[in-house]
């Protein structure tokens, strides 16, 4: 499996919490940007991009750069004829007509920015959308006959009571998605959030809404397959699993990350820079690092403890799973294997961290 990832660098306001790169003073550089990455994935196509399976359109905001025009970067991308190929919404920007310019690119998958259905969080989030944006985006995305989609939300904001999450919860359901990733709010070094410590998300509250999470996404249908992520059979994102799985993908524009075999590079990382680099056409890759087999290994291990797959019960001394008890629990149908119960996925940077070396 081969994935491509496409960076796109900018949003309408900068939320308080994310680190991604992105900026909201650039929109005037959107048509040399996307020229740029044209530009950077024809040269890697001409020196042997292997075919992609999935590809992510990613942000920053992708729904803030003109459709047509990013469409036409995304059909220059040679894929197979079933990849999954999936673009990053904000809710208040979705339109049928933005999602017909997709689907005419060859998108087939859309992953929208809910992060909550109540106004308060989020305003407290800092999100310019409230839950009738949502719900028309998701209409949008029927209307087009996308054949799946995701819902993102986020819990642990200030303000955010469980009954506020449970109801976000439940109003994500009512609109029937075959996908949810729910993340813990993180604090990200740098970022406005974390110069606010009374803000900060508390442990004990984001276990609680975890729990509640895993009980209605799964009374819904939807089976956790990642600590994060839940999906209806057949809707599981195949572009994440390259990542857990340490396959090989292709970042393209400014930050974007690679990895080949062990060796992780990463581009430059504002727009203005990337553009130059291109436009000169000198190397836009910024640094790399060299995966050692042991590193890869337990890199490997961590990532994929996380998911249904669990990993060998040999990966864990015996001591070690006596101390983690009914944290992890014997895989569905390998008794060679285990997975983290839900109990288990709350801690499981813990127990990762008691992985075999
Ligand atoms: C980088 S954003 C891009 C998508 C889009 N711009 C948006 O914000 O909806 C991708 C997802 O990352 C998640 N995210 C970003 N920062 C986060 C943080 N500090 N903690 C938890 N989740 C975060 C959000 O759920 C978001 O939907
Ligand atoms: S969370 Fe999304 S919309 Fe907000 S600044 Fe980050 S990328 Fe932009």
């Amino acid at each position: 499996m081969f994935g491509v990832y496409l960076h796109i660098p900018f949003c309408s306001s900068k939320c308080d919490y994310c680190a991604f790169a992105t900026w909201t003073d650039r929109h005037h550089l959107t048509e040399a940007y996307l020229d740029a990455l044209t530009i950077e994935i024809a040269r890697a196509v001409e020196a042997g991009l292997p075919t992609a399976d999935t590809i992510f359109v990613g942000g920053g905001t992708p729904t803030l750069v003109p459709a047509d025009l990013l469409a036409a970067v995304i059909a220059t991308i040679p894929r197979t004829p079933d990849a999954e190929v999936t673009v990053e919404c904000n809710p208040d920007d979705v339109t049928v007509e933005m999602l017909r310019s997709f689907v005419d690119g060859g998108v087939n998958r859309v992953s929208i920015g809910v992060q909550s259905m109540s106004a308060h969080v989020l305003e407290a989030l800092g999100r310019t959308h409230d839950r009738d944006n949502v719900a028309r985006a998701v209409d949008a995305a029927r209307s087009v006959e996308l054949p799946t989609f995701n819902l993102d939300v986020i819990y642990g904001a200030a303000g955010e009571s469980v009954a506020d999450w449970e109801a976000t919860i439940d109003g994500v359901l009512a609109l029937d998605p075959p996908h949810v990733s729910a993340y813990g709010l993180t604090v990200e070094a740098g970022t406005a959030l974390a110069a606010q410590p009374a803000r900060h998300p508390d442990d004990d509250d984001q276990a609680d809404k975890y729990e509640a999470a895993e009980s209605r996404l799964t009374a819904a249908g939807l089976a956790n397959y990642e600590v994060s992520n839940w999906a209806k059979p057949g809707h599981e994102s195949r572009h994440n699993f390259i990542y857990w799985r340490q396959q090989n993908y292709r970042g393209f524009g400014c930050a974007a990350h690679s990895h080949q075999d062990g060796r992780r590079w990463w581009n430059v990382r504002t727009p203005d820079r990337y553009i130059d680099l291109v436009a000169a056409a000198r190397p836009v890759e910024a640094s790399f690092e060299q995966l050692d087999v042991d590193q890869r290994r337990a890199e490997g291990q961590q990532l994929t403890l996380r998911t249904r797959d669990g990993v060998a019960r040999s990966a864990f001394d015996p001591e070690t799973l006596e101390l983690v008890g009914e944290m992890v629990a014997s895989h569905p149908t390998d008794p060679d294997r285990v997975v983290l119960t839900p109990a288990g996925r709350l801690m499981a940077n813990e127990i990762s961290v008691r992985l075999r070396d």
